[in-house]
Parts: structure tokens; C-alpha cells; sequence
């Protein structure tokens, strides 16, 4: 089942209008929730930021934030998903096909769901990433559905045999092409500032977070190419990858190859936050993989 406006319906029973401009321009949003043992995670956060991704584009949402939460909620339910993914896009809606954006426009809700395990393996083993140019453009804060950039940096990557493509503007670290970058040296955690040039992520936030619960020395500074290959340890944070070590970078080999000992601090801090049934029932990923 899936969520076509405020109607919970079948995906096939669902038209797509060639002029929607959602289609024709990436003109429109979108948020990814992690669902954990039948919990949307950070579920407020995400809202606000698909508030926030609209309200930068000039899009006014179709509902209230109270009404799409509790829609996706609904949803999560119905389809009975107990650990994966909730994918919502709004776009601008349908139009004869124009750059200038009609007057009275409906923006088309549309939300589905996915069952998916946690990446225990990569978030144990780490993943590997080609460095790359960022050419995406200035506005990455905005989680708009345009994201040809992303897409052929991640084929770039896969083309290679990695897992990851890090970015970076004249050398200087941006994001990885569906999720952020950090570096650790010396005891010190390095990330990109939150600016237009990355999304804000909620894992990324989370992070941070957890190293001030910790007082671990944070940097939010752009750091260079040079310095990330020197780092003692580099992970990378999305709302599915979660914590993900980064072992290898283009031909370096980072930590030994490794999950490191912050890494790991940070992966065991965030496990915890992640919503567990009430009978304590759901199997801990350090638990079932043993730790290094
Ligand atoms: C470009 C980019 N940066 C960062 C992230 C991580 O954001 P979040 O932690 O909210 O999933 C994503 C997630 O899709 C992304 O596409």
C-alpha cells in the first residue's frame, strides 16, 4: 500500500502525469525515515526539515506537518513494517510544462515503504570511497528530488568497485553523494558546517549530539582532501547507513583497514538511541556481531 495525496491506496492504481514537474524538473522534495522495530526515528526532525526543503523552494506543503506525520505513520502501520524505510516526496505538482512555476499549483504527495535490514555488515566492516568533484549545485542544504549529481558520482564509484563517493569543492570535503563525512584526528571529530553546501543530516546532528553528551572535542570546518587521507579514523552518516566506517579512501587504506575505537564509541551510543520494542526484545548489533 502506498500513499498517493491523503488516500492510502494501491501503487499500480496510482497515474503519474507526464507534466507533473516533479518529473520534468526535479521540481519538488523528499525525506527518508528509518523505521526501527515498528518506530519512525527522529520522525519530528525529518519533518521539519521536509517543512524547511519546501519552504526554500517556494512550495507551500499540501497538508499540515501534523497531518502528513500522522499520514506516514498510518502508513508504516498498514503495511506493518517493522525495520526499514519510509520514502516521501512532494512535488510541485501538475502543469503545462514551464521554467516559470504556475500560480495555482497543487503540490502530489506521494509516500511508500520498504522493509530493510540495518547494513550490519558495513556499519561492522566499514565501506570504501572514491574521492570525486562535487559538481552538484550551491544549494545542497535543500533535500530536492534533482539529484543527478549524486547519481553519477555513486555510478562513478560503483563503476570502480567502491562503495562511496566522498566529494569535495577545489579539495575541500563537501558530503559523500547520499550521506555526510566525518574525519577524526588526534581525538578531534572534524565535519563540514551545516551551509548550503551540504544537507543537514539527521544522523549527522545525531552525532553531534552524542559526542557533546560525551565531550568529545567537535569541529564543525571544512577540512581538505589532504587531511581527510590523513585521518585516524573517517565515517560517514545517513538515516540508513547510520554509522558507517570508511576503511579505505581511493587507494589509502585508513585505520588498518578498521572501524576505529571513536567510531565505534559513537556507533555504540547511537545503537542505543535507536527505538527498541518495550519487552527489550530486539537483538543489540553489538550484541549479535560481537565487538572488536
Ligand atoms: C547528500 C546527502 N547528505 C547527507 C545525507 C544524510 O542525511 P540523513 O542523516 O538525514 O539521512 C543524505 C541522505 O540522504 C544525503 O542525500
Amino acid at each position: 500500500m502506498i500513499l498517493f495525496n491523503n488516500q492510502f491506496t494501491e501503487r499500480d492504481k496510482v497515474n503519474i502525469d507526464m507534466e507533473d514537474r516533479g518529473y520534468q524538473f526535479g521540481d519538488g522534495v523528499y525525506e527518508v525515515v528509518r523505521v526501527y522495530n515498528g518506530v519512525c526515528f527522529r520522525m519530528e526532525s525529518h519533518m521539519a526539515r521536509l517543512k524547511r526543503s519546501a519552504a526554500e523552494i517556494g512550495m507551500t506543503l499540501p497538508y499540515s506537518l501534523e497531518n502528513i506525520e500522522q499520514l506516514l505513520l498510518k502508513l508504516v502501520e498498514k503495511n506493518a513494517i517493522h525495520t526499514g524505510n519510509v520514502y516521501i516526496q512532494i512535488s510541485r505538482g501538475v502543469a503545462p510544462r514551464d521554467h516559470q512555476i504556475p500560480a495555482n499549483i497543487t503540490p502530489i504527495l506521494l509516500a511508500n515503504t520498504k522493509e530493510v535490514e540495518r547494513p550490519i555488515y558495513k556499519i561492522k566492516e566499514g565501506i570504501s570511497c572514491i574521492l570525486t568533484e562535487d559538481v552538484r549545485w550551491l544549494r545542497c542544504d535543500i533535500k530536492s528530488l534533482n539529484l543527478l549529481g549524486s547519481v553519477m558520482a555513486t555510478q562513478k564509484a560503483n563503476q570502480l568497485g567502491y562503495g562511496e563517493a566522498i566529494l569535495h569543492r577545489r579539495n575541500m570535503v563537501t558530503e559523500a553523494s547520499s550521506k555526510n563525512v566525518f574525519m577524526i584526528k588526534d581525538g578531534t571529530i572534524k565535519t563540514h558546517p551545516a551551509n548550503h553546501l551540504i544537507l543537514d543530516g539527521i544522523t549527522r546532528v545525531e552525532v553531534l549530539d552524542i559526542a557533546k553528551e560525551k565531550n568529545l572535542p567537535v569541529v564543525e570546518e571544512a577540512f581538505s582532501t589532504d587531511e581527510l587521507l590523513q585521518a585516524d579514523e573517517v565515517f560517514v552518516t545517513s538515516t540508513t547507513a547510520e554509522i558507517t566506517p570508511v576503511t579505505k579512501i581511493d587507494e589509502t587504506i585508513i585505520n588498518k583497514g578498521q572501524s576505529g575505537p571513536i567510531t565505534q564509541m559513537l556507533q555504540q551510543a547511537f545503537e542505543q538511541r535507536i527505538p527498541k520494542h518495550g519487552d527489550g526484545s530486539s537483538v543489540s548489533l553489538f550484541f549479535s556481531i560481537g565487538q572488536k
